[in-house]
């Protein structure tokens, strides 16, 4: 069992990583790791799944990203190791919690409950009006794009989202998050003013909450996605 002490060790670590290195620190404030802890941890409940290593792999699974996006997974799940070393865990929590990190994106298959449990948490978020949103945040950040290709892009990759979820519980969260983004997707004019609102905030550092609480104020998106979009953004 990973002691409390050291899961708040990892916790402070992970949100460093992510708030002051990664995207070189624009992204500070985003919650989108507080958040996959919390819906990784509400997966766990009824199931016989070690919640210490949901949780450390949940807090450290995009610890790569610094790195570059591409195979972050498998950058983050080598760069962590001198800091797992230094946490003094037991060899098999070490494992258990790198196989969390390297399984995140699907790119290996994951072989533990725990590992499922933090790759569908981390889905889940990239799903729906919410997972749309982060992406177009994330795109803005590296490249130009126009909102209409970007849709394109997004709708392609639905279908691959949903099918590599592992837990049923999960995927019935995802296909009603789905079904809300493909009525986004459908209304283009919609889109153009959402992805251009995204991308200014994205190049001036305004993380994706602060982006999505205005779009919740200012109300031109329709009702029932900032619903979606309220309960995105405080999973229960
Ligand atoms: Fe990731
Ligand atoms: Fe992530």
């Amino acid at each position: 069992m990973i002691p409390a002490e050291k899961l708040e060790r990892i916790r402070e670590y992970a949100l460093h990583m992510d708030w002051n290195i990664a995207f070189g620190g624009r992204s500070k404030g985003n919650r989108h790791l507080e958040r996959t802890v919390k819906i990784a941890l509400s997966l766990s409940k009824w199931k016989d799944v070690r919640e210490d290593i949901v949780a450390a792999g949940a807090w450290l699974h995009d610890v790569g990203l610094h790195l570059g996006n591409e195979g972050h997974c498998f950058s983050g799940a080598r760069f962590i190791q001198p800091f797992l070393d230094e946490l003094d865990l037991s060899q098999d929590d070490t494992e258990r919690v790198t196989h969390c990190i390297e399984a995140h994106d699907g790119e290996v298959p994951a072989k533990t409950l725990e590992a499922k449990t933090v790759h569908d948490a981390d889905t889940l978020d990239k799903m729906g009006p919410l997972g749309f949103i982060r992406h177009a945040w994330k795109i803005a950040n590296i490249t130009d794009y126009d909102s209409s290709s970007l849709a394109d892009e997004i709708e392609k990759h639905l279908p691959t989202r949903l099918e590599k979820i592992y837990l049923p519980e999960a995927k019935e969260r995802a296909v009603a998050l789905e079904r809300e983004l493909k009525n986004l997707l459908a209304n283009r004019e919609l889109l153009v003013r959402l992805t251009s609102l995204v991308a200014k905030g994205s190049r001036t550092g305004i993380p994706t909450e602060e982006i999505v609480a205005e779009l919740i104020r200012s109300e031109f998106l329709p009702e029932s996605t900032l619903d979606v979009l309220r309960e995105q953004l405080d999973p229960q």
